[in-house]
């Protein structure tokens, strides 16, 4: 499937969030890039892209007729980040003067298990001096530097009846002999062509080296670190590209710091968003009127994968609402309001994949399970719109390998695609055409 290796390169070149963004500019050829910084001009019919802190993204397409009074947006939100180490600032401790390692933190709240025995790079950007100021580098050196072994068997008989790993011991990675000393700066000015003396600032993690993969069966799985959720951003960025024109402003935006809680200048709980939206009606002449008129006509898919049933593990499923690998979309409930999901945003997404012929799953946590959060609501905070949580059903999630269905890719997209092609209309409260 041409989508499902498109997705796998596109994972393998996004080790980190900048990364991701830099990948999603790439896929979005033919938009024009704009700044956060200068004045908008904007056209109907334009393709257009803002980005913030080069980590977050967001994109959108304006329709033939942009009239302001006409306008309602169409969005898709999901999210750059993904759980793994970051580097410190001081970023070398040394063990006996035999071992350096690198003194590592944890960004969100991932599986530990999975990091230990594998090959790990170290990716991110670089802020360097330059002659009339600073400039950023992405970081992402080609090759295997680092691995959090393991404690042999031997040392510690009972690791297999269940071990507590204590991030500040278990998990700081080797980087090199005592002889690598004082090296880890140099490595990464030397990666970005610069002078050690005019790094200026780093935002470095430690990231997996994996490629991901294809397997399986006919080939039903893909395994690859980072699906969750750049998944959805692909996905998302697939259905705006190829979408056919239609009315309302299609929208994709990228955040970053969803697995931190999503509260910095650039995350979901930020004010990009809405500061992308009032620019736009008012670089086509709208006022704050047509703004509220547009968003209370407008609709947004909040984009991040869901929990399949684990195979040795369904009893951690609700019995009846859980969710399959290449079953289609999933549409996640939560009485308390962690999805933003309820019975009319439910309707809206299930009638158009009906229309489109995908298959559509429902999934909530067991009742005495809390499960996750996600950006849907922390965004419909700032920008207030109807949304509903969908995601695609995949294991192991905030494993640095995580394990989806092939069959999902075509289906996410075709359904993100169809939402984005509907000339979906609210026609008075809880009333929609399309
Ligand atoms: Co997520």
């Amino acid at each position: 499937m041409q989508e499902v290796q498109s997705l796998l390169s596109f994972l393998d070149r996004s080790p980190t969030c900048f990364h991701a963004v830099a990948e999603a500019e790439k896929l979005l050829a033919g938009f024009v890039r704009l700044e956060e910084g200068q004045p908008w001009q904007l056209v109907p019919g334009g393709r257009y892209y803002v980005t913030r802190n080069r980590s977050s993204l967001i994109a959108f397409i304006l329709p033939e007729d942009a009239a302001p009074e006409r306008l309602s947006f169409r969005l898709v939100a999901s999210h750059s980040d993904s759980p793994m180490f970051r580097v410190k600032e001081n970023a070398e401790l040394t063990v006996k003067d035999k071992y350096v390692q690198l003194d590592v933190e944890k960004y969100g709240g991932m599986l530990f298990a999975p990091w230990f025995d594998r090959p790990l790079g170290v990716a991110g950007r670089v802020i360097v001096r330059t002659a009339d100021g600073i400039a950023t580098r992405l970081c992402a050196p080609d090759r295997d530097m680092a691995i959090i072994p393991n404690v042999a068997i031997h040392m510690n008989r009972e690791v297999n009846n269940g071990y507590k790993y204590q991030a500040h011991v278990d998990l700081m990675p080797l980087w090199g002999t005592g002889a690598a000393k004082g090296s880890f700066r140099r490595v990464i000015a030397e990666s970005v062509g610069a002078a050690e003396e005019d790094i200026l600032g780093t935002d470095l993690f430690l990231v997996s080296r994996v490629p991901g993969r294809v397997w399986g069966e006919e080939d039903a799985f893909l395994s690859a670190a980072r699906l969750d959720d750049l998944e959805c951003v692909f996905t998302s960025l697939c259905a705006l590209t190829a979408a056919a024109p239609a009315p309302g402003m299609r929208v994709a935006c990228v955040f970053d710091n969803e697995e931190v809680g999503s509260r910095t200048k650039q995350g979901a709980d930020s004010t990009f968003l809405s500061d992308t939206l009032r620019r736009v009606v008012a670089a086509l002449g709208g006022t704050e009127e047509h703004l509220l008129t547009a968003l209370a006509s407008s609709f947004m898919l909040s984009a991040d994968n869901a929990h399949a049933v684990h195979p040795n593990h369904p009893e951690l499923s609700d019995p009846v609402n859980q969710v399959f690998m290449n079953e289609g979309p999933v549409v996640k409930f939560n009485a308390n309001q962690k999805y933003t999901t309820d019975g009319l945003s439910r309707a809206v997404f299930a009638e158009i994949c009906r229309r489109e012929g995908v298959p559509v799953q429902y999934f909530a946590n067991r009742s005495d399970m809390a499960g996750g959060g996600t950006l849907g609501n922390i965004s419909t905070a700032h920008v207030s719109i109807n949304t509903v949580d969908i995601g695609l059903a995949q294991l192991a999630m905030h494993s640095c390998f995580e394990t989806a269905g092939t069959r999902d890719v075509p289906m996410m997209i075709r359904a993100m695609r169809a939402f984005y092609e509907t000339p979906l209309r609210c026609a008075a409260d809880g009333e929609w055409t399309l």
